[in-house]
């Protein structure tokens, strides 16, 4: 093979991300170089190649799950990449959504064994309900235990201003998919997902959302696509059918808020005279407004030199939470 080729060869693997590809179109060229006398030459290509695959290995080590892929082009500027370490077991979660979660993860830990049988895993997520209640971390923590890289659509990059922009580049993110396995997350998914009917539907609303049920139906990647919402009302009734899971997603009932105050706050003592004030005072508030609280007690506790975290101090946290709420809702 001539220089030229072994260059192209490098790049392309290069370009795709191909580690392993990239390796070994560079020991070509070492090979090559070897065959024309140029022994040091080579034994350089050698050592740097050698040298590459002990930092990959060091960054491995390190906990990266994955080779680290990160979107090029045009696509850099529509999905954000990261790797997520959360797991399943950081979130507190009601028994039905923790067990559609599990099945999620379960199938996909054996998808290749229901794909001997033509059955595939559950990939396709849509997660619904209030703010705060979970739904990001959700995505996260499935990558997180999948050891998959979270793609996060940049919705601003997403929606363009011009005709057929938002479908083209929709198109983009699915090849992507394709190309890399991956959790890709679409975040106020209603803002794609809206009802083609609805009153202040455009022609582009339209042609952006039969795009995306189209994309989503012809998809057979082995990729998660996970979509969330805070309004599944104004949803088109079509987008649903296209998910293999609709999860629900809601404020914490009390047995939860009491579990996630005391992993929250487990390096302070806690001893309270009733558990049941205290979630009295959190009811109503989301996982997020309670995680705040703990926060905002804990850091008082500690400024304060102590260790014990007072009922007191718990509950008027928690109570500040709420008047924000309060005030926010009344504001809109
Ligand atoms: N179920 C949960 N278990 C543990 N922590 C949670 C949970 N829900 C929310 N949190 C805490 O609140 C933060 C915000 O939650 P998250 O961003 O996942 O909410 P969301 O449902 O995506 O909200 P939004 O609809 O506003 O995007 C999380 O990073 C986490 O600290
Ligand atoms: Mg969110």
């Amino acid at each position: 093979m001539s220089t030229a080729r072994h260059i192209i060869a490098l790049l392309k693997s290069y370009v795709e991300g191909q580690e392993q590809q990239f390796h070994s179109a560079a020991l070509q060229i070492a090979a090559h170089e070897a065959r024309l006398g140029h022994g040091k030459l080579a034994k350089e290509i050698k050592d740097l190649i050698d040298q590459s695959k002990s930092n990959r290995t060091s960054i491995d080590r390190k906990g990266s799950p994955v080779p680290l892929a990160q979107p090029k082009g045009e696509l850099a500027e529509l999905l954000a990449a990261s790797y997520p370490k959360t797991k399943l077991s950081d979130m507190v979660l009601s028994p039905e959504v923790e067990s559609r979660l599990k099945r999620i993860l379960l199938e996909q830990k054996q998808k290749n064994r229901l794909s001997e049988y033509n059955l595939s895993a559950r990939r396709k997520i849509l997660l619904v309900g209030p703010p705060g209640t979970g739904k990001t971390m959700t995505a996260s923590a499935l990558a997180g235990e999948l050891q998959l890289p979270l793609f996060s659509v940049i919705h601003s990059s997403l929606i363009g201003k011009f005709m057929g922009e938002t479908a083209s580049r929709l198109r983009l993110i699915f090849k992507a998919m394709l190309d890399t396995r991956g959790v890709y997350f679409f975040d106020e998914f209603d803002a794609i997902g809206t009802q083609r009917s609805s009153s202040n539907d455009v022609g582009e609303i339209r042609r952006v959302l039969n795009s995306f049920l189209l994309f989503i139906e012809n998809d057979e990647s082995e990729s998660l696509i996970i979509a969330a919402t805070n309004h599944p009302n104004l949803l088109d009734e079509a987008l649903f059918r296209r998910f293999d899971d609709v999860i629900e997603y809601g404020l914490p009932s009390e047995k939860l808020i009491r579990r996630f105050i005391k992993t929250r706050l487990s390096m302070f003592e806690t001893h309270w005279d009733s558990w049941d004030t205290v979630t009295a005072a959190a009811r109503g508030l989301s996982t997020a407004e309670i995680a705040r609280a703990t926060e905002e007690a804990a850091k008082h506790t500690v400024l304060c030199h102590s260790q014990k975290i007072s009922q007191q101090d718990i509950i008027s946290a928690l109570r500040e939470r709420k008047e924000i709420a309060s005030q926010r809702i009344n504001k809109l």
